[in-house]
């Protein structure tokens, strides 16, 4: 599936970078992978902490041939194909906290940014960022987010290698990228609803449409969380900032 690799020492993004290369017209597949990022980029423009040779910082060009409102399709295939892959590589108990957070015992151990770019509802490209936390120790997490973020190497005990963690990644992103590209949503959806530590457990959502309190039921074809409210009513929700368990 890579069809080429551009490793970098630093870069403020791996994100900026490969949008860059797609934008000059690269490949789908191109990757682009930093020992370090000075300016690594969350969701809800959260500061994502990338201390060198210490994580996996990388990003991905995908080039689907794809509708823009099913791009949130893409970003739960992410996360089940990381999913699967760091449960092959270690013994931990990790869950997908929609849409896209891996938690282990409640605390988050990688980030996952897709940013499309689409002309006229057609995605052009999407840079599928990825950020795996595999050797950080607590002292690389400031004060507040201890406790709150983690690493494989916390949690499991042991060293990890990031090229191992880097293959185990993108065998099972091919797999699933394929199998989405023949049989469509369906059968990710399945996947990604087995991993969930999100689903059938209360919720409040702060949704750019407000508040959502509920409890979600399951996921919509085009990759939203669907909510059945307090009252009875269900609600697709896109994005959200989750408070509650987990
Ligand atoms: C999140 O959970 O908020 C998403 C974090 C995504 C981090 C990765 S690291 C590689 C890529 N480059 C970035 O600037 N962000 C993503």
């Amino acid at each position: 599936f890579i069809c080429s690799v551009k490793l970098l020492d630093s870069v403020d993004s791996t994100n900026n970078a490969a949008q860059q290369l797609a934008e000059d017209g690269a490949a789908e597949g191109t990757l682009v992978i930093a020992e370090q990022q000075t300016n690594g980029r969350g969701r809800m423009g959260r500061n994502w902490i990338s201390p060198a040779g210490k994580g996996v910082w990388m990003s991905v060009i995908l080039r689907p041939s794809l509708s823009l409102q099913f791009a949130p399709q893409l970003t739960l295939l992410t996360a089940v194909a990381l999913c699967r892959a760091l449960k092959e590589l270690t013994t931990l108990d990790i869950g997908i906290k929609w849409p896209n957070d891996l938690l282990v015992d409640g605390k988050k151990i990688s980030g996952i940014l897709l940013e499309s770019t689409a002309e006229d509802e057609r995605i052009r490209y999407i840079i599928a960022g990825i950020g795996i936390s595999v050797n950080l120790t607590e002292e690389d997490y400031p004060e507040e987010l201890r406790g709150i973020a983690t690493s494989l190497r916390i949690e499991q005990g042991n060293e990890l290698d990031r090229t191992e963690v880097i293959a185990a990644f993108f065998r099972q992103f091919e797999l699933l990228y394929t199998l989405y590209q023949q049989e469509g949503f369906s059968p990710i959806q399945t996947l990604w609803e087995a991993l969930s530590v999100t689903l059938h457990k209360p919720v409040k959502l702060t949704t750019p449409a407000g508040v959502v309190e509920g409890t979600p039921i399951g996921l919509s074809e085009s990759g939203a969380l669907i909510v059945q409210k307090l009252d009875g009513s269900q609600v697709n929700v896109f994005s959200a900032v989750t408070s509650g368990p987990p």
